[in-house]
């Protein structure tokens, strides 16, 4: 009865992504974790169009078939959001008392969030950034309600309990923080996508700056589609096919060379606008990971812009897993789509 009840308390990561529905679950300990469960599901075509969710009915199909693979008990979700309908913004304050914080806290957003403040959920993190005794750093987050609202009904559809509902950025921080510790290195995380990079700037554990950037593996597929006339499932497999250095037309090498200098200079110009929100510090390195990490010489054209040196970021640095339940060469395939997922499964059922 009592390994029943403490079960049902454990909650699964759920990563909502525009090409695959990721599931993950995690038997924690204290400091450590060990996977106990991955699932990965392509997400049904058309149901995440521009960033959104347009069709939940086959999403909550998608999510009851990963739960049925992960034959789990568990019914508590910890799902991430993500998208143009998300707001983080780092503010500067005259240091007010932490009992009217929020206040005005609210008071600011309305200045800063350029959404109806009526129409959003609001959470601030105080920043331990701030170089002067009179001034805080805040960071805000804002997120459209109907966008959270969906999400939950999603979940709770599923004859599920929806107990956390995170930023997918904030969860990849969480996931780089708790398997490479908190230290004093600025640290960029890219999780490139199929529609959205997850950007996130981390140091001593907190995030500094973040931002989805509409660009990913699918702006590749797109532009191949487009400049070639062939339809996006033939440009997916040119596509996939010149990543792994098979003979493809030149027409596709020129516009994989195109695409990537523009999505470049998309996620560089993300770097250039934390620059001049006030670096504590320059980036010592980015870390790399989604599936789209997977294009050669992508991470290396991006150390070249940025000057910054890239390393695959590792979701398993110190989360464990059992060599007899999961084959290395099984890891080795999920690893680049396990970030996000890993870093909502270690959140805790009261986390907001
Ligand atoms: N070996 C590979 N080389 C290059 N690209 C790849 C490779 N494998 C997968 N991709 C690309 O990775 C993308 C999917 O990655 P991922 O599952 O991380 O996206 P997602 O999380 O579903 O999307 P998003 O985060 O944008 O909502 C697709 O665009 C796919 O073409
Ligand atoms: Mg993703």
């Amino acid at each position: 009865m009592l390994s029943w009840f403490f079960s049902s308390k454990k909650i699964i990561g759920l990563d909502i992504g525009a090409s695959a529905i990721k599931m993950v679950q995690l038997d924690a300990g204290k400091g450590s974790a060990t996977l106990n469960g991955f699932g990965f599901i392509p997400t049904p075509p058309q149901s995440i169009v521009g960033g959104e969710i347009a069709d939940p009915t086959a999403i909550s199909n998608a999510i009851k078939s990963l739960i049925a693979e992960l034959k789990t008990s568990r019914k508590s979700i910890a799902v991430g959001l993500w998208g143009s309908g998300v707001i983080v913004k780092k503010i500067s304050i005259p240091r007010v008392d932490e009992n009217v914080l929020a206040d005005q806290i609210k008071w600011e957003a309305e200045q800063y969030i350029p959404f109806d403040i009526k129409e959003i959920s609001l959470e601030h993190y105080v920043l331990k950034t701030s170089t002067s005794a009179e001034m805080m750093d805040i960071l805000l987050v804002a997120a459209k309600k109907p966008l959270v609202f969906r999400l939950i009904d999603i979940i709770t559809g599923c004859d599920l309990s929806c107990d956390v509902v995170d930023l997918s950025t904030f969860a990849l921080a969480n996931c780089y923080t708790f398997n490479y510790g908190k230290n004093s290195d600025v640290v960029a995380l890219l999780d490139v996508g199929a529609q959205i990079t997850n950007f996130a700037i981390v140091q001593d554990g907190q995030v500094l700056f973040c931002r989805d950037v509409p660009v990913g593996g699918f702006t590749f597929t797109a532009d191949i589609s487009r400049e070639m006339g062939v339809s996006l499932e033939e440009a997916e497999g040119l596509k996939l096919a010149a990543f792994s250095n098979q003979q493809v037309p030149s027409e596709v090498s020129n516009v994989l060379k195109n695409t990537t200098e523009s999505v470049a200079e998309e996620i560089q110009n993300s770097f250039n606008f934390f620059g001049a929100t006030g670096a504590t510090g320059a980036i010592s390195k980015f870390l790399i990971t989604g599936g789209a990490s997977g294009m050669s010489g992508f991470a290396d054209y991006l150390t070249q812009v940025t000057g910054a040196p890239n390393e695959i970021f590792d979701p398993f640095m110190r989360v464990k897993y059992s060599t007899r339940k999961f084959s290395r060469e099984y890891i080795d395939q999920i690893r680049p789509y396990c970030a996000v997922g890993i870093g909502l499964a270690l959140r805790k059922k009261d986390d907001s």
